[in-house]
């Protein structure tokens, strides 16, 4: 949610900030600004709509300096125009300020400030934070910046620059994603580390409450009590490739053509000479035999690997495991103790109600196990256990290989845990692992097959409303399946059990109505086959993805199967995902939709 970027140095900021906004537009796009210091003077240009537009604007303004801020935006106060795009500039045009979070008692510090003569110009709430700096400013911004972020609540990353201060410039963080890039002669921050990649490989982690003072030869990191803080430098090991299209069309089509690469990447490391070791899980045999309860905890597409979390955790291990979706969880008072553990999964690390639900049941006793992808965000800070899925950025709003891996995580710890806890056998253990082996080469398969989902996709893209039906695992990856389908081709569509239907939904099943049935479970195959023949004779038309060795069978019954290479029931969500990605990507592509930037999401919420 919002990208923001800050360089000090030598360059000329502006190629400095744009390109790295460039690599955070994922986070939001409509709008997007910059502010720069250009000789005691601020600048600043913003506009409503994508980069694009703010990029033409900058062809006919010659914005010199060394120094800026940048932001681009994704709405949360105030609707997308010019004017509540950031940087937001105080009373007197001498403090500019670009935010990411929301300050949730903005209308009580707007209050605080019109009975002191500041006039507003924008909806937004970050506006209170340009006039409140300005407002405590006498000649220290460091010293102004701490006084106000005393005083906001909600979250926050700022970079704030001055017009006083020609050479320097100060950032601050709480509850959203801020890193400092370190240059020689130059330093950066950024949202998310893609952003300055391409300038630097190290990198300080601001912790909440900490705020920096920027100059192009140093950065000074300060707590909240504003005592100096010593930081470690973290070294990013992967390459600013991973984070590039690399001649693919869209993002999306190249994730998804990453993932048998990441998939291999998060289980082989991890299983050495046959054993499985997983590196920083240190939750003891006794500690799994006494839990009472597993809460799986996430979001979105993470709640979704969460469900197939709960299948095979229950089964394999015998852990009785509820799914809740974060922002539920932290609301509900859950009745979590020291005895249960929380499995928190998450892309990005920063979604904030993830956060605030980790946070929630830590407070409440539980140890935190969590599963994420980005390397030092603030939910793998905050747990006891972190297992990394090594799926390299995913910058793509809709997720796809961050999915596989998450399931392979999930799949890793069960087994473990199942091992550990006796209830499996080795063999049984190794004959999955063997199965999970299998699964990189079957995608591969699945991948090359795509043009039979495009052909589908063209003939039913016109689609009003499309239902997705599985049972067990496939009910599971049914919602998945369903969420990628909207969020990029704005085709509304549900996924229910397949038993469920009939309980009220069927109505809604007419002649020509598309229904889609993930069907891996050889052991639900038959009741699926009545489900289809239900819809069937009510005039839908189905879509049917199964293992080959179901094929000839079920192209008695559905209009069309696709096949993935076959593979056992049990592992089998991680690979018939792919088809569903694909489907929903063709289906967004022959609408004409953004399908990498779909309309009013961004990657990585960071706000409630
Ligand atoms: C959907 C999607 C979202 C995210 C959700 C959680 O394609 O990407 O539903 O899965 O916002 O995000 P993370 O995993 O970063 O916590």
């Amino acid at each position: 949610m919002c990208g923001i970027v800050g360089y000090i140095g030598n360059r000329k900021a502006i190629p400095v900030l744009l390109s790295g906004l460039s690599k955070l537009e994922y986070r939001g796009y409509d709008s997007a600004g910059v502010a720069i210091n250009e000789n005691g003077k601020l600048r600043v240009e913003k506009c409503k709509g994508r980069l694009t537009s703010l990029e033409e604007r900058l062809k006919t303004e010659n914005l010199d300096g060394g120094m800026g801020i940048g932001h681009t935006r994704w709405a949360t106060h105030g609707e997308p125009n010019d004017i509540n795009s950031h940087p937001h500039i105080s009373q007197s045009g001498e403090i500019a300020v670009v935010h990411n979070g929301i300050i949730e008692n903005y209308i009580q510090l707007k209050e605080f400030l019109v009975e002191r003569g500041y006039n507003f110009k924008s909806d937004t709430d970050t506006e209170v934070v340009a006039h409140l700096v300005e407002h405590y400013y006498k000649g220290d911004l460091l010293d102004a910046v701490m006084k106000v972020i005393d005083e906001i609540e909600g979250s926050y990353a700022l970079g704030v620059l001055s017009k006083d201060n020609e050479d320097m410039f100060v950032c601050a963080r709480k509850d959203s994603p801020l890193v400092i890039g370190l240059g020689d002669g130059e330093n950066f921050i950024a949202s998310d580390i893609p952003a300055i990649l391409e300038y630097t490989r190290n990198i300080y982690i601001l912790e909440d409450k900490e705020v920096a003072v920027m100059t192009k030869d140093s950065v000074k990191v300060f707590n909240s009590l504003g005592a100096p803080v010593k930081k470690e430098v973290f070294k990013v090991n992967w390459d600013v490739e991973a984070a590039e299209k690399g001649g693919y069309e869209h993002f999306m089509m190249k994730e998804m053509y990453e993932e048998p690469k990441v998939i291999r990447d998060t289980f082989s490391p991890r299983i050495i000479n046959g054993e499985l070791k997983l590196d920083n899980i240190n939750i003891t045999k006794e500690e799994i035999d006494n839990l009472q309860k597993i809460y799986i905890v996430a979001c979105g597409t993470a709640y979704h690997a969460g469900v197939v979390g709960k299948y095979i955790i229950e089964k394999l291990c015998k852990i009785p495991v509820e799914v809740d979706v974060a922002s539920e969880f932290r609301y509900r008072d859950p009745l979590i103790t020291d005895k249960d553990l929380t499995i928190i999964i998450s892309q990005s690390g920063e979604t904030l109600d993830t956060l605030f639900a980790l946070r929630e049941a830590k407070n409440k006793g539980s140890r935190i196990l969590s599963i994420v992808n980005v390397v030092g965000s603030s939910i793998a800070r905050s747990s006891d256990d972190v297992l990394y899925t090594w799926a390299g950025p995913e910058i793509a709003v809709a997720s796809t290989k961050a999915y596989n891996t998450q399931l392979t995580a999930l799949y890793l710890v069960a087994l473990d845990f199942a091992l550990k806890k006796g209830t499996i056998s080795k063999e049984e253990a190794d004959n999955i692992l063997a199965s999970l082996k299998e699964i990189p080469a079957g995608i591969e398969e699945i991948l090359k097959d795509k043009e039979n989902i495009q052909k589908f996709a063209h003939r039913h893209y016109n689609a009003k409303s499309i239902f997705f039906i599985g049972r067990s695992l496939d009910y599971a990856l049914s919602m998945e399946g369903s969420l990628k389908l909207k969020e990029i081709s704005y085709i509304h569509s549900e996924a229910y059990a397949g038993g469920e239907l009939k309980h009220g939904t069927i109505a809604l099943i007419e002649k020509g109505t598309l229904v889609v049935c993930p069907m891996t479970q050889d052991s639900l195959f038959d009741k699926m086959v009545s489900n289809i023949r239900e819809v069937k004779a009510r005039g839908a038309v189905v879509l049917a993805i199964t293992q080959q060795r179901h094929k000839e069978e079920l192209e008695k019954t559905a209009d069309l199967v696709l096949t993935i290479p076959d593979v056992d029931s049990l592992i089998a969500p991680i690979s018939a995902v792919t088809p569903l990605q694909l489907f929903a990507y063709y289906m967004a592509l022959e609408k004409g939709c953004d399908v990498d930037k779909p309309r009013n999401l961004a990657k990585s919420v960071t706000v409630e």
